[in-house]
This record gives structure tokens, C-alpha cells and sequence, in this order.
């Protein structure tokens, strides 16, 4: 990656009160609790994990939507949240947040031009020859006929409420869009449709996308690297072939071989994993997989640290030697 990276997390952690009898705080669950990465511009990167881990935490922290409860978050090299700093104007534009169906939330009572036209009236100065100019280049790209800009939301079809959807985010010329489960609930049919299109885009817009799915098999064909979360962390990370074939962590290997093959029944959020299912604010000690891995040592009540990749103190033994690799 020659570029300076277009979003980077610094130590990032976002916690949440747990409150019981009478509002008291009872204990702290810390969805985030960690995160270090870096984007490079034009970059997909996935993010993966059982429902629960802190990936929408980390969309929603990256966007402002949570304040960091420590850590920072750098945009394009300047520092955007974290450490009292004020989050720049401008910045709304340039990252966008997608949840699940873009055009679910298109106003009933609007038509398209009108939905199209108001985050340009509230986030820019165009006029509106130009405003009307910009939308017609982006319903052009997104795959819509112009003529359907007089039509309401259910004069369409759903697919095409989606691209305008998608269309609404791409008037504001984003350069990080964070896409949270965008294929969800979707056929697989719609949702082939769907990930051409975000590539589409990406191309078109020279988008760079944060791609948060449970859907291990769409993270693959979509992904250039891909983070694992567990309970709040990243623990390991890498190149999508190198992490589809060579898994290293024991959770990222748990989650692979949970993972349904193509033609098997659909991917759901429940992985077939041994143990609790992790629970943020009952934290182990050291490790947090420990209390569910199969390879659990005593010198695993010490966390180990995200390095080259990877934060298992055993595959450091392995990497180094010092543990036969056919004990495995
Ligand atoms: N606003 C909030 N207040 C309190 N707890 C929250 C809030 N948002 C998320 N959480 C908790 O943080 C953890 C991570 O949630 P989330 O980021 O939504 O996970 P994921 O998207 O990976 O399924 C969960 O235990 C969730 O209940
Ligand atoms: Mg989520």
C-alpha cells in the first residue's frame, strides 16, 4: 500500500453503561475495545464476526454516530474523532454509512428528484441546475432511467428503491461508504445483482468500501482483505485468499469450517462454535476467545496483541517453531 491510508483507527474503543435496578451502572460492555486498522484508498475491507462482536459499533464510531470512548479515528490523515477533536463539516459527505436497504428509507411521500435532491440542499451549495445535473449523472450510473425521477418510491420495484438508495449517498461524491450487512435478507439471485453493482460503483466512483457481513462467501468475492472481530477486537487480518486458505487464528478457523459451502443451506449469524457465546460485558481474562479455544495454555490469561496479522500466543509458538506443527 504506497498511499497514506484513506481511514485509519488508532487503539479505538467505544463502551457502553450495562444499567440495572433503579438506572444504577452495574458494569461497562465494551463493544469496541481495541481496534487498530488502516483503508487504503480504493480499498474493500470486510469485517466479519458472530452478531454481536462491535461491527456496526465500529461503523457507527467511524461515522460520529459514537463518540470513541478512547482511540481516534483519522480521515484521510487528519484526526476526525477521538481526543476532544471536533469532527470537520465537510466530513459528512465523505463517509457514508449504509444499513442493510439503502432505499427502505426513502421518504413514501416524495418523489425521487425530491429525495435525490435534498442532501445536496443541506450538505453543499449547488444550485439547482447543478444539483439537477450531478443527479442525473449518478441515476445514470446506479442504472436508473431518468424518466422514473418523477415517480414515487412505490412506483418501483424494490430492486430499483435500492439503487435509489444508493443513488441518494452517491450525490454527495463519498470517498468511504461503510456498508453494514448490505445483502442481508436478500435472495441469493438479488443479491448477485446487488454485490455487481457496489463493484460497479466502486469503479465508477473510486469508492473505497468498509464492508461489514456475516456472510463469509459474499465477504470473499467482494473483499480485497478482511478483518475478523471477537468481542471487540480485531484478531487477525489479511489478504482474503491468504485468510480463506491459511486461516491462523483458532476463531477465524472455527469460523471457516462453520461456514456452510456453496449450495449448502443459507449462512445465518449463529456459528456452530463450542462454549458461551461471547457475552461484551463479561470480558474474559487475557485472551478473550480463550474460554472457547481448543488450544487454550496457561499463557493465554495474558491478551496477546495483533501481530503480523494474528493475536494467538500459540501461533506465535508455531510461527516460531516451538510447537511441532503436527500436533495441530
Ligand atoms: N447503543 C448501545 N448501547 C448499549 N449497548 C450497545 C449499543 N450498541 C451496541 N451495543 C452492544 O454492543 C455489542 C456490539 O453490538 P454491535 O456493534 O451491534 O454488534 P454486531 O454489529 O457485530 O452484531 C452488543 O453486545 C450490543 O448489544
Ligand atoms: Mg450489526
Amino acid at each position: 500500500m504506497p498511499d497514506r491510508p484513506l481511514l485509519e483507527l488508532q487503539g479505538l474503543k467505544r463502551h457502553f453503561p450495562v444499567r440495572g435496578l433503579f438506572n444504577r451502572r452495574v458494569g461497562t460492555l465494551r463493544a469496541l475495545d481495541g481496534v487498530d486498522l488502516a483503508v487504503a484508498p480504493g480499498e474493500v475491507l470486510g469485517i466479519v464476526g458472530e452478531s454481536g462482536c462491535g461491527k456496526s459499533t465500529l461503523g457507527k464510531t467511524i461515522m460520529g454516530i459514537h463518540a470513541p470512548s478512547d482511540g481516534a479515528v483519522l480521515f484521510d490523515g487528519a484526526q476526525v474523532a477521538g481526543g476532544g477533536v471536533r469532527r470537520p463539516d465537510g466530513l459528512r459527505a465523505q463517509l457514508q454509512y449504509v444499513y442493510q436497504d439503502p432505499g427502505a428509507s426513502l421518504d413514501p411521500s416524495w418523489t425521487l428528484r425530491r429525495s435525490l435532491h435534498e442532501p445536496l440542499v443541506i450538505h453543499t451549495k449547488l444550485r439547482r441546475a447543478e444539483r439537477e445535473a450531478r443527479i442525473q449523472e449518478i441515476v445514470a450510473a446506479v442504472g436508473l432511467p431518468a424518466a422514473h425521477l418523477d415517480l414515487y418510491p412505490h412506483e418501483i420495484s424494490g430492486g430499483q428503491q435500492r439503487r435509489v438508495g444508493l443513488a441518494r449517498i452517491l450525490v454527495l461524491g463519498p470517498k468511504l461508504v461503510i456498508l453494514d450487512e448490505p445483502t442481508s435478507g436478500l435472495d441469493v439471485s438479488v443479491q448477485a445483482a446487488v454485490l455487481a453493482l457496489f463493484r460497479e460503483l466502486r469503479q465508477a466512483f473510486g469508492l473505497t468500501y468498509l464492508f461489514i457481513s456475516h456472510d463469509l462467501a459474499v465477504v470473499r468475492s467482494m473483499c480485497h482483505r478482511v478483518a475478523v472481530m471477537y468481542l471487540g477486537r480485531v484478531v487477525e487480518i489479511g489478504p482474503v485468499a491468504e485468510i480463506f486458505a491459511r486461516p491462523r487464528h483458532p476463531y477465524t478457523q472455527a469460523l471457516l469450517s462453520a461456514a456452510p459451502r456453496i449450495g449448502g443451506p443459507r449462512v445465518t449469524e449463529n456459528f456452530a462454535l463450542q462454549g458461551e457465546p461471547p457475552d461484551p460485558s463479561q470480558m474474559p481474562e487475557g485472551c478473550r476467545f480463550s474460554v472457547r479455544c481448543r488450544w487454550a495454555a496457561p499463557q493465554c490469561k495474558v491478551e496477546p496483541a495483533l501481530e503480523d496479522g494474528v493475536a494467538c500466543w500459540r501461533w506465535r509458538e508455531l510461527a516460531a517453531g516451538l510447537v511441532p506443527a503436527a500436533a495441530e
